[in-house]
């Protein structure tokens, strides 16, 4: 049993990957599939302040883990969440019961993310992140490795293919201290 998880009666999925891998696009469709909440992290350190400042360097706002931790704690516990985040090694284990990692191969992700207007730097920082799997790697070291998937995103038909398989999963997915 993962513990944390029984008072939950709809899971909590995780969706992470390199920037421009696709998270915010599967997340808002599969949201509407399943009519889990889509919580963009990103978008809510904005709203609320949940940082510490902006980061000139790398261009963002420097978000302040606790403060996005304690602002989440009550809807993860109520389970029926899709968090979507570029980076998964703060939040508590046990809030999540799918991790998902998207991948896109570099060439795909070079054009989309120029097509955003990122500069040089930003460009091959983002595409060494995906080259090197360090999401997929931090999301190995920070969950159990039955809870973390892969999926491809490179294509419409990506899409597609893994908001049917993460449609399917929840619809099966049945609390662990119900089972
Ligand atoms: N599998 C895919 N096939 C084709 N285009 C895609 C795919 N996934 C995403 N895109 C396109 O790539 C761009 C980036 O997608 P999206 O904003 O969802 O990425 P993200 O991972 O949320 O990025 P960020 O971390 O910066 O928020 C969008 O224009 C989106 O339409
Ligand atoms: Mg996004």
């Amino acid at each position: 049993m993962v513990e944390g998880s029984g008072k939950r009666t709809r899971p909590n999925i995780l969706v992470t990957g390199t920037p421009g891998t696709g998270k915010t696009t599967l997340s808002s469709s599969l949201a509407e599939a399943t009519q889990l909440r889509h919580i963009n992290v990103g978008d809510l350190v904005k709203e609320k302040n949940l940082h510490d400042g902006w980061d000139d360097e790398l261009d963002c706002f420097v978000l302040n883990e606790d403060l996005v931790c304690d602002e989440l704690e009550d809807v993860m516990e109520e389970g029926g969440n899709i968090v979507d985040y570029h980076g998964c090694d703060f939040f508590p284990e046990r809030w999540f019961d799918c991790v998902v990692v998207l991948q896109t191969g570099n060439t795909v992700l070079y054009d989309r993310l120029s097509r955003r207007g990122y500069n040089e730097a930003k460009l091959s920082n983002n595409v060494e992140c995906e080259i090197f799997q360090v999401l997929l790697e931090e999301a190995k070291e920070s969950y159990p490795e039955d809870r973390v998937v892969a999926m491809k995103s490179d294509t419409i038909e990506d899409i597609s293919r893994n908001i049917a398989t993460l449609t399917d999963w929840v619809r099966n997915w049945s609390s662990p201290a119900q089972s």
